[in-house]
C-alpha cells in the first residue's frame, strides 16, 4: 500500500439524480473534518492523468441494471494506472433492489485491475430512480423508500469514512469476493437491452423544451443534440435526461406507456430529500 497516513484523498461519484453524491459529499466531509486533503467531484469533471497523485481513491456509482453503469464502467476501464493507491467503493442503490453488493465488488475490481489496492465497500439504499416502475403504475414500489435516504444512512457513511481509515492506518485491505445470483446471470443476458427493446418514442418535445441544456449535460454517451432527434443508437438507458428534465419536454415510452421522471414524481407525491447535517 502506497501510504498508510493518507494527506491527499479524492472522492468520486456518478450520480444523475443526487442519491450517490450526496453521500459521496458526507464521505468527504467527513475526511476534511480529519485533516485530510479532500477533492470531491463528478467523474467526469476529473481530469485522467491525476488519479495516481492521490493516496486514498473513493468512488461512488448507483446501481443500473444490477451491474456498475456501462459508461462508469467505460471510465474506469480508461484510467491510467494507480499502482498501490489505496481504493474503496460504495453504492447507492433502489430500496429492494438487486445487484448492490456485486456492483461495489464490480467497482473495486476495476480499480484494482489498474492496480489499486481495496480497503472499504459499502452500500447505501434508497428511493429507486428507475422512472419506468412508478410510471406504469407500481408507485407504491418506491414511495415505501420515500424517506431513505436519512440520518441512518449518514450515520452509516460516517461510520464507513472512519472504517475505511481505520483500514489504511493499518495496512489493511480487503476480500472483494462476488456473491452468485440473478445479477450473476443477468451479465449474459444484459437488463439494459432488455430495457431498450421495451423503450419507444424517446425524443424532446420542441415545443415544451426551454434550451436549459441540462438533459445534453447529464447524458453520458453525448446522445443528445437539442437541434436533433436523441441517437437512439448512443443512449445507454440511463434514464438521466427524463429524470432532471425541469419542463418534462423528454418524452419515452416504456411498453407503450408515457413515462415520467424523478423531479416530477417527488413533485407529484411532494417529497423532500433528507440532507445530511453538516
Ligand atoms: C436506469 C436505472 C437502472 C437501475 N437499476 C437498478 C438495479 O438494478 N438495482 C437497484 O437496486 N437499483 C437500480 N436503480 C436505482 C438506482 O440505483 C438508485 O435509485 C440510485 O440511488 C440512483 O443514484 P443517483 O441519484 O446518484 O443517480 C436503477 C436506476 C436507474 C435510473
Amino acid at each position: 500500500m502506497k501510504d498508510t497516513a493518507p494527506k491527499k484523498v479524492l472522492v468520486i461519484w456518478y450520480s444523475q439524480t443526487g442519491h450517490t453524491e450526496r453521500i459521496g459529499r458526507v464521505i468527504g466531509h467527513e475526511w476534511q473534518k480529519a485533516g485530510l486533503g479532500v477533492e470531491m467531484a463528478e467523474y467526469r469533471n476529473l481530469g485522467k492523468t491525476s488519479l495516481s497523485h492521490y493516496d486514498l481513491i473513493t468512488i461512488g456509482s448507483p446501481v443500473y441494471y444490477m451491474d456498475v453503469p456501462v459508461n462508469l464502467k467505460q471510465w474506469l476501464t480508461d484510467i491510467p494506472r494507480i499502482d498501490g493507491v489505496p481504493v474503496a467503493a460504495f453504492v447507492t442503490f433502489g430500496g429492494s433492489g438487486d445487484g448492490q453488493h456485486n456492483t461495489a465488488c464490480g467497482l473495486l475490481d476495476l480499480m484494482t485491475d489498474k492496480g489499486g489496492i481495496p480497503v472499504g465497500m459499502e452500500t447505501f439504499g434508497n428511493m429507486s430512480t428507475f422512472a419506468p416502475t412508478w410510471s406504469l403504475g407500481n408507485e407504491k414500489r418506491i414511495l415505501s423508500y420515500k424517506d431513505l435516504p436519512n440520518d441512518t444512512t449518514y450515520s452509516q457513511a460516517r461510520r464507513f469514512s472512519a472504517d475505511v481509515l481505520k483500514n489504511i492506518n493499518s495496512g489493511l485491505s480487503i476480500d472483494v469476493e462476488e456473491a452468485f445470483g440473478m445479477d450473476s446471470l443477468m451479465k449474459i443476458f444484459p437488463q439494459i437491452w432488455f430495457t431498450k427493446l421495451m423503450i419507444s418514442s424517446h425524443m424532446i418535445d420542441k415545443e415544451t423544451c426551454i434550451k436549459c441544456g441540462i438533459c445534453t449535460d447529464k447524458c453520458p454517451v453525448g446522445a443528445i443534440d437539442l437541434e436533433q432527434d436523441i441517437d437512439e443508437s448512443r443512449c445507454i438507458a440511463c434514464l438521466g435526461c427524463i429524470n432532471n428534465c425541469p419542463v418534462n419536454a423528454v418524452k419515452m415510452n416504456f411498453l407503450g406507456k408515457p413515462v415520467y421522471g424523478f423531479n416530477e414524481f417527488l413533485k407529484r407525491n411532494q417529497i423532500k430529500i433528507i440532507e445530511p447535517a453538516v
